[in-house]
Order: structure tokens, then sequence, then C-alpha cells
């Protein structure tokens, strides 16, 4: 289907999800489904809920909202939803709290708050997620604020739902003026939450402190209406287009919220606290919604540290988020802002992103009191490998150890940052695990808030993050070579069979294309044999027996093959491995291979082309490097 033909449909969905009607019909919607009068907060909580929940052998849950753009902080994500969404979800306390997003740089805070909004926004096009506002209103306010405070009991019993807040100023004269205070007149629609268009979604961000007008925040007059209406009291005089307007029954964000002046937060403090805030010259205006504020510890550490902050303080609930730290997960990370990035083009080698993400986890590591535990150890046994010595219940043990550990260290961001320098600099579509080493410790001397203590020390992870490296290079060529491990093995036994029988029953061999005689391969037979030890004068008697168990095998049918022998086959393996290392030397020294080794070449080249994700750029500079580490 084409995108003209899939945006048809898509606009014709959303016109069938369009509902308005009187406040009497918009109150039979809340008989049959009375979740539409749900709080933001509950609709936030139904939202993530709605995603699916999973429950994982530990008894700790996993969100499925999170899982494909939130990587490896699961425990903090479960602290979020469990102890905040839920909880404010069935009214507690915590509700009247701002949720405080505590954690460091480009540690996903931002993208958190994102898919919060983005999904509040789809949910409020499903049955469940609904949600109904006073038609033309540009609070988009509670259809409910219409029942007067008197009857609020009585409708509590009939339709067990309970209203807070009261009726806004202008709705409050619209209803007298309009609707000639005819409740059940009152026009309904269904609204759909959108950043875009500002319904249900606010966000805030702290600007210069002398020149941001709390209007932001609350909205202002409208000086090309006051003489209309005569009065700056009137609300119809009033612009109601402030973020906390915009932002009602949905969510609020408050970026850096503590760099922000104190008198933006002393609204949100009554917001929370009261359900309510002050705009102009009315009565307090009724607002329900999410407050997400996010901030750095320092900033963080000072505001608590500054007593005029004490109140403020008691208001807020903190959440940390630290960085990930583990190592496949960040991997994810670095994967994701590459897909999202210009760089989607660029071919970057297998285990790349794994060295630097090995890096980047060692220094938000801390150290360990446990005996025998260092932090590539550490680092390990986070990302789910298996460290001889060590438990399950010792991973969980170490977790508890720091508290704050992953609030900080090297960020995304600087990894994503110095891998994009690193194709500028190579000027090269091919970028490898040695480049991004090298361009992660070259940034460092520029990174202006790493102190000199932690620079050296981040120095030191280079290093080790290489030597992971090496091992991961090393493995990655033998894997490649031993593919065609049996191909090569079977030939190489068939050919070194032949030899063998020649000598033992002095013989000829003929050549299989020009059908020339030779002698028996001396050469060939030792340098097998030598790979197990077996002397020159005990080379006879090996070949030998060889022979009558070949025949034995022949007498009782069996065919004889590269596993019928075990000594063989091990001499066999490891000639092959030494040709491997002559083979990956060869590549490094200057003069040219012969054809065979060429040919060796271009098979382990292909190998690791077709079947484990390089190019040819990054094989050759793999095999390369390898060389130089067997070299040395
Ligand atoms: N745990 C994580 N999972 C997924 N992406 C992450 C994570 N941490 C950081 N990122 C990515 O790093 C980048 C910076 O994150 P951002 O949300 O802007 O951080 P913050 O607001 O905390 O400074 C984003 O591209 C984000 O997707
Ligand atoms: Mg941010």
């Amino acid at each position: 289907m084409d995108i003209l033909s899939k945006m048809k449909d898509y606009r014709h969905e959303h016109e069938k999800l369009k509902w308005e009607g009187t406040f009497r019909e918009y109150l039979e919607i809340l008989k049959e489904r009375p979740e539409v009068a749900q709080t933001a907060h509950s609709r936030m909580y139904n939202m993530i809920k709605s995603h699916g929940i999973e429950e994982n052998e530990d008894g700790s849950k996993a969100y499925k909202f999170f899982n494909n753009s939130i990587f490896g902080v699961e425990d903090s994500i479960e602290r979020l939803v469990e102890e905040y969404f839920h909880s404010a979800a069935r009214r507690l306390d915590v509700r009247k709290r701002i949720l405080l997003l505590m954690g460091p740089v480009s540690g996903g805070k931002s993208t958190l708050v994102n898919m919060l909004k983005r999904g509040l926004e789809q949910f409020s096009y499903s049955d469940e997620g609904a949600v109904y506002a006073i038609k033309g209103c540009p609070m988009q306010e509670d259809p409910l604020h219409l029942i007067p405070h008197h009857l609020r009991e009585d409708f509590f019993s009939e339709y067990g739902i309970r209203i807070e807040g009261a009726l806004s100023p202008l709705n409050t004269m619209r209803l007298e003026e309009e609707y000639g205070n005819r409740v059940e007149d009152v026009m309904v629609e269904r609204i759909f939450f959108s950043e875009d268009k500002r319904t249900g979604i606010g966000t805030f961000s702290p600007s210069d402190p002398k020149s941001q007008d709390i209007a932001d925040l609350t909205g202002s007059i409208d000086f090309s209406t006051i003489a209309e209406y005569g009065s700056e009291s009137d609300p119809r005089a009033y612009r109601f287009d402030g973020e906390l307007n915009k932002a009602n029954r949905g969510l609020m964000e408050f970026q850096e919220m503590l760099k922000c002046d104190e008198k933006f937060l002393w609204h949100l403090l009554s917001l929370t606290q009261e359900g309510n805030f002050k705009a102009g010259r009315f009565a307090l205006i009724s607002a329900d919604e999410l407050i997400v504020a996010h901030t750095n510890e320092a900033e963080y550490r000072t505001f608590i540290n500054n007593k005029k902050n004490e109140a403020l303080h008691s208001r807020i609930i903190v959440m940390n988020v630290p960085y990930n730290l583990k190592v496949t997960e960040e991997e994810r990370i670095y994967e994701k802002m590459i897909r999202e990035s210009d760089m989607a083009h660029v071919h970057i080698a297998p285990h790349a992103l794994k060295t630097a993400a090995i890096f980047t986890v060692l220094t938000r590591l801390k150290d360990s009191k446990h005996q025998g535990i260092d932090l590539v150890k550490k680092m390990k046994l986070y990302d789910g490998e298996v460290v001889e010595g060590f438990k399950e219940q010792d991973v969980i043990e170490l977790r508890k150890e720091h508290q704050d550990e992953g609030m900080t260290g090297i960020d995304p961001r600087y990894v994503i940052n110095r891998i994009s320098s690193a194709i500028i600099r190579k000027n090269s579509k091919s970028i490898n695990a040695l480049d991004v080493l090298r361009a992660l410790k070259d940034g460092l001397s520029q990174h202006a808030s790493i102190s000199k203590d932690d620079r050296e020390r981040y120095q030191d992870f280079i290093s080790v993050a290489r030597k992971e490296y090496d091992e991961i290079a090393k493995q990655e060529v033998q894997k490649a070579f031993v593919y065609s491990y049996e191909e090569s093995a079977k030939t190489m036994l068939n050919n070194y069979l032949d030899n063998v029988e020649a000598f033992c029953n002095n013989q000829k061999l003929y050549d299989p294309i020009t059908g020339d005689e030779l002698s028996a391969d001396e050469k060939l037979m030792r340098s097998i044999e030598e790979q197990i030890g077996i002397s020159e004068n005990a080379k006879k008697a090996f070949r030998e027996e060889i022979l009558i168990r070949i025949s034995a095998y022949a007498r009782k049918g069996h065919k004889f093959d590269y596993n019928s022998h075990e000594r063989l086959r091990e001499a066999i393996q490891k000639k092959l491995f030494a040709d491997l290392k002559d083979v990956v030397k060869i590549t490094t020294s200057v003069s040219t291979p012969d054809e065979s080794q060429l040919k060796k070449i271009n098979e382990v080249i292909a190998r690791l082309v077709d079947e484990h994700g390089y190019n040819t750029t990054s094989a050759n500079e793999l095999l390369k490097y390898v060389g130089s580490l067997l070299n040395r």
C-alpha cells in the first residue's frame, strides 16, 4: 500500500473515533465505562499496563512498554512504575508530589519522558484510554467539574466515581452565558492528546531566568480582548495557554527543573499538593496532571542543601535514572542511536560497539570490596556471563554494595560523538573497534567534565577494553577459519594417509593432475606428526600403527576418518591452527603471499563477510590486526 492511501486510512480511522454530545449523553458513556473518568496518574499507569507486564523468575516485573527504547535500567523502571505510577494511580499520596527524575547527563531521562508522552498520545486513541472534555475549553476541562460540590457524594454513590476539582472561571461563565446554567446541555467532546497541538501534554524548559515569564506556565491576559470584555478579570479576556493549562488531564514535563527560577516552582507546589494553581486574577484553577521533572545530581544536591527549598523538597519524589551497567544492553543503546543518526549507512565492524561498551561500562562501575573480584569480572557478572567462582547470589550482593553505582562515568552520547568523529577522520565508510577505541581515547582530553584522576583511570580502561577485544578478534579469525575445518581436515587426512601408505609400502604416488610419479612427502608428514611430539625415531612405528588401524577398520566394514584415531586427530587440528597462524601472519608481511596462501586468505575473508557481518575492508583490517597479535 502506498503512503498516501495509508494516510487516508489513518485519517479515516481517526475520524471514526471522534465524538461529541451533551453532558447528559456523556453520563451514559460513564455508566458503561467509568474508567474514562480516570485521573491523569491512573491513565498513565493503565497506559503502561496496556502494553503488558511480565513477571520475571525473581518476582520482578518487566514492562513491555519500555522494551524497545530503554535498555538495561529495568530496576529503575520498575521502581518508577510501581512506586510512583502505580501508587499514584491508586490515589496514594505520591500523586501529590512532583516526580523528579535524577540522573547523569545523557542517561535517558528525556528519552523516558518522551516515551511517556508518545504513549499517552497513542493511548488516548484507544477505548480504554479515551478522554472527554468540555467542548471548546482551552484547558480540556474534565466535564465532571460541572457537577456541583454538594451533589458529588450522590454522584459517587450512583457512578462510583470520585470528582476532584472545581469548575474553572471560564467554564463557570460559559455555563451561565451559553447554557443558562443547564449543565445537562453542556457540550462534551472526545479529545486526543497531542504535544504538537498542545493538548494534554506540556513542556516547560528554563531559559534566561530574568526574562522568563510566568505566563509561559499559567497563561496571560489577552490585551486585544480586554476592551471587548471590559475587565482583566473577565476570563474571556485571558488566554489559558500556559504549559500548565495545556497539560491538563495529561502530562507536564518540566525540563531541567532546578535550573528554574523559584517562582515557577511554587506554582508546581500548589498544583501538585492542592490540585490547583493561580492564574491572573482568577480564583484557583483546578488541574489534574502528572508533573515529571528532571535534573542532574549536582543540581539536586545544591537544591536540597538550600534551606529555603525545604517545603518544595518534601513535595518531590526523586527517582534515580542511572546509566545502564550491562555491556550487551549498552551495545543496543549505541545501535539505536546510530540507527537514528546520519551514520546509519556507515559500516561498523562487528564487536566495535561491544568494545566501546566495555570501556563505557567500566567507567561507570565502582570497585568492590568482595574478595577476588575486579572490575572486569564485575562487568561480566553484571552482563550475565558466567565467571568462575561466582554465583548468582554474588551478583545480587555486588549490586547492593554501591547504591549510587551508575550515576557517574562516560555517557552514551560521548561514544556516539566519538564514533562520528572517527568516521570523519578516517574518511571511510567502514570503521572498526580499534578506530573507535582510539577516538574514545583521544576525546578524553577534550571532555570538559572529566577530572585528571578520572582521565588516567579511563585511559587504563581503554587498554582493558583493547585486551578484551584482542581475545575476541583472535577467536573471530579462528572461527572463520574453522568453518571450513571439516573439509580442510579431511583433505589433510587423506593427503597424509596417501603418503603414509606410500612410505610404508615403499611405493610411489601419482600426481592426480599431471600423472607424474612422486615420492612420499616427508616434509608434509613430519609437519603433522611434530604437532603431537612424534620424534624422528618414532615416526615409522606411528605410521605403521595407523595403517594397521585402517585395515582393522576396513575388515569390520567401518570407514576410517579423522575421528578414528585420537592422536592423529589432535595432530591434524593443531596443524590446521598452526597453518592459520602462518596464513594470518603472512597477511601482515610486506612480501606478497603465494597463490595458495592468497586463496586461504580470500576464503577466510569471504567467510567473515558472508557469515560474520564484516565487509571486505573490516575483514582485511581484522586479519591484519590478528596477524600482528600473533606475531608479537
Ligand atoms: N538506558 C538507555 N536506553 C536507551 N537509550 C539510552 C539509554 N541511556 C541513554 N540513552 C540514549 O542516549 C541519548 C541521550 O539520552 P537523553 O534521554 O537525552 O538523556 P538525558 O535527558 O538524561 O540527558 C538518547 O539518544 C538516548 O536514547
Ligand atoms: Mg535531557
